[in-house]
């Protein structure tokens, strides 16, 4: 099957914003406890955080990091995670069914995110909390010294603010799952005297509020219309959330899934520019895609477990193991946040260690990449720049979620900076390799071609503590340069990455 492809230096969509990919760390499961904090770990360091999986995050270069979730922040008492560890109680996490013992609370967590190389992205709690909690937080955060806040802050061992610029305003308020859930109404009013308290702080924070948890949740897309015409001005960022399933084992219509996202993003894009235009306000809200990934491979029976487990601290859950199926979603997903960079922002793959996550841990042993890993890390490495407007012929396939979907699914990243264009490329095909001619025009000459290759036979492949390696990239065999037009041969249900050097 062919393919033609062309980038043309004069059409681009937007300069990505290098926190589309970002990352999320919750209390949930091993996330936190196994996970990034292990004490007596060979690798721990003096503050009980595993140097391995340090190392692991690094390789992916995750420039913010959302943090400490999700559903557990809608009943958690930032507090609990302060002073002395010795003293730090023990609660109920009413989200998961744990207990948690707030062994890491925000100091940890800044240190450990200062090691890993990444921002803070804070979520305050507005579930079983409010405003008050907010801005308190916010001054023990961010305040110098002088106050009763920031003073405790000193006091903990702390002498330096943080300065923490990007702020969340709560999580999924509109799942009914949620402590402390609310309708777009309440939660919009609550959402604007919250963040009209932490601009009187600081009129520089980045603001994001919380949009639906999903496209299938019935309130959506009323939930954005309601919630932005009460927070519009005060906020900069609206928060999106989904997640990817293929229970059915239905690879091209799991693969036609981010056509889904797609349009999801294009709907909230069309909710704020109506706000905007009811406010008559000349700034745009930016969309913030903070929880994405696959997610079913445990979800069921993890649900299932749940319901009569006690509260135990920090219990195996939602550890799905990735396949290189996943692989293949995963590098859809990230083509549609940079295909849609002009409007997402800001996107968190969920989660980061354990849960949901592209990195596993032993306790007491080993840490390792999962597939999905491999399409984060490189988008991550190298799609940053100026995302290009591709002009792509390729054949289609009709699935139940959108007809039309390209068998080539393709984005392009030029990085002025160190010359290079960057293309990621999914082929959706089972039955064909693709032959694809890439015109590259108006960049000046491309001298040489990189093609990275991840494919394997069985799609259910899988990489685990004993088998770490079985799913990886490798060299790309034959991408060709000739005058400006690249071209090569992808294999049947493959990732690709592309790198041309200008
Ligand atoms: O990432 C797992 C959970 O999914 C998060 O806690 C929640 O926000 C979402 O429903």
């Amino acid at each position: 099957m062919k393919a033609r492809v062309t980038a043309h230096a004069r059409y681009i969509i937007a300069d990505i914003d290098k926190r589309l990919y970002g990352s999320f760390l919750e209390h949930l499961g091993r996330a936190v406890y196994t996970g990034i904090y292990e004490p007596d770990h060979p690798t721990a360091d003096s503050s009980g955080m595993r140097q391995d999986v340090i190392d692991l995050v690094r390789g992916l270069d995750t420039p913010i990091c959302r943090y400490p979730g999700g559903n557990f922040v809608s009943a958690y008492n930032w507090e609990d995670g302060i002073g002395p560890k010795e003293d730090r109680p023990t609660r109920l996490d009413l989200a998961w069914h744990t207990s948690e013992s707030n062994q890491v609370g925000i100091h940890e967590f800044a240190d450990w995110a200062e090691k890993a190389n990444t921002e803070m992205m804070l979520a305050v709690n507005l579930g079983s909390r409010g405003l008050d909690e907010a801005r308190a937080f916010l001054e023990y955060v961010n305040h110098e010294g002088g106050t009763y806040w920031s003073d405790l802050r000193r006091k903990n061992g702390r002498a330096d603010p943080w300065d923490v610029k990007v702020w969340c305003l709560g999580n999924e308020m509109d799942g009914p799952w949620q402590v402390g859930a609310k309708s777009a109404a309440e939660y919009g009013h609550l959402a604007n005297e919250t963040a009209k308290a932490m601009r009187a702080y600081d009129q520089s924070l980045e603001l994001i509020v919380c949009g639906s948890s999903g496209p299938g949740m019935t309130t959506f897309p009323e939930w954005e219309a309601t919630v932005l015409d009460h927070t519009y001005e005060n906020v900069d960022h609206i928060s999106l959330h989904m997640y990817f399933e293929n229970y059915e084992k239905n690879t091209a219509e799991f693969l036609a899934l981010p056509e889904k996202l797609d349009r999801y993003i294009g709907t909230v894009s069309g909710v704020i520019d109506y706000i905007k235009g009811k406010k008559r306000s000349s700034k745009t809200v930016g969309i913030s895609f903070d929880e994405w990934n696959v997610w079913y491979h445990e979800r069921e029976n993890d649900m299932e477990r749940i319901k009569d487990w006690g509260w135990p601290h920090a219990p195996a859950l939602l550890e799905d193991i990735y396949n290189f199926e996943d692989v293949l979603q995963v590098g859809c997903i990230l083509n549609t946040f940079i295909r849609r960079s002009d409007v997402v922002r800001m996107a968190c793959i969920a989660q980061l260690v354990n849960v949901i996550a592209p990195i596993m841990t032993a306790p007491g042993g080993a840490a390792w990449k999962q597939t999905i890993y491999y399409p984060f890390q490189f988008a991550s490495l190298y799609g940053r720049g100026t995302a290009l407007q591709l002009d792509v012929d390729s054949l289609t396939y009709n699935a139940d979620v959108a007809a039309g979907v390209s068998y080539l699914d393709i984005s392009g990243v030029h990085d002025a900076t160190n010359g290079t264009l960057t293309f990621f490329a999914v082929n959706r095909s089972a039955d064909e390799p693709l032959e694809i001619d890439l015109e590259i025009e108006g960049f000046g000459t491309a001298k040489t071609v990189e093609h990275t290759l991840i494919k394997h036979q069985d799609l259910e492949a899988k990489n685990t503590k004993n088998n770490p390696n079985n799913v990886k990239p490798e060299v790309g065999g034959g991408a060709k340069l000739s005058g400006g037009k690249l071209s090569l041969s992808v294999p049947s249900l493959s990732y690709s990455m592309i790198r041309v050097q200008l």
